[in-house]
């Protein structure tokens, strides 16, 4: 049998549950999970509001010196930035926005995509991002893509914020999040569309329960599967 690392991709939307049902597979199936938009959120805290218009042999200089690690498995993985566990400070809308900002740009995808395959060489995961399915990891076997309504959305982040300790406003976070998901789909590399290959879901009608179900199932089956033509 093989032992080359599982991936399962999970991308969609702000707001859509991506964070807990890929915790929550990953808990399940025990193996680590990797949230790509923190990497994003950490990128462009380090570089700061003036990012998305820095010269690029600046910005190819200070993605070089940001080395993103994952360790651990399950709900436990970790994932770090210069040796240093990536905080909630990235957690906000305002950061959110200029990592959608500093993500349109090819410099800063090619090198984020280059640190998730690596990671994705050496471990087992579930990915969750915007283009896991579709460019980072276009093989992988297992693959979901996540909606809802805005709506719905907005009201899970912002409960979401409020647990952080944040000042939330849903009109305000509704507003970023539909500027965000028009930058997101709309960018020329890489945007936010389903892997034509990836299972939808819709989230504002199940309970994350609900949905790991499912999604466990789908994994049990092709594994089941793979495994009867393997033999
Ligand atoms: O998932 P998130 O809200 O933490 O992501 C923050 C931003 O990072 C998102 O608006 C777009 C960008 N992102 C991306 O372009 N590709 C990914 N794989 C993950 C995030």
């Amino acid at each position: 049998m093989s032992t080359a690392p599982v991936i399962i991709t999970i991308d969609g939307p702000a707001g859509v549950g991506k964070t807990t049902l890929a915790k929550g597979l990953a808990r399940r199936l025990q193996i680590a999970y990797l949230d790509t938009g923190a990497m994003y959120r950490a990128a462009a805290w380090m570089l700061g509001p003036s990012g998305a218009e820095m010269q690029e042999d600046e910005l190819a200089s200070r993605l070089a010196s940001m080395r993103f690690t994952l360790k651990g498995a399950g709900p436990e993985s970790c994932l770090l930035l210069e040796d240093r566990v990536i905080g909630d400070q990235v957690r906000t809308e305002e950061v959110g926005l200029l990592a959608s900002s500093i993500a349109a740009l090819g410099l800063v995808r090619e090198y984020m995509k280059k640190s998730q395959q690596k990671i994705g060489r050496e471990i087992s995961l579930v990915a969750e991002g915007r283009d896991m399915g579709t460019v980072v990891f276009p093989g992988a076997p297992y693959k979901f893509f996540l909606q809802a309504d805005p709506v719905i959305r907005a009201a899970r982040r912002c409960r979401q914020l409020q647990e952080l300790g944040q000042d939330a406003d849903e009109k305000r976070i509704l507003e970023q999040m539909r500027r965000r998901d028009s930058q997101d789909s709309q960018r020329a590399i890489a945007p936010l569309v389903p892997a034509s290959d990836a299972v939808s879901i819709d989230t504002g009608s199940l309970t994350p329960e609900e949905i790991l179900d499912r999604m466990e199932a789908i994994f049990a089956d092709k594994e089941v599967r793979s495994q009867r033509s393997e033999t």
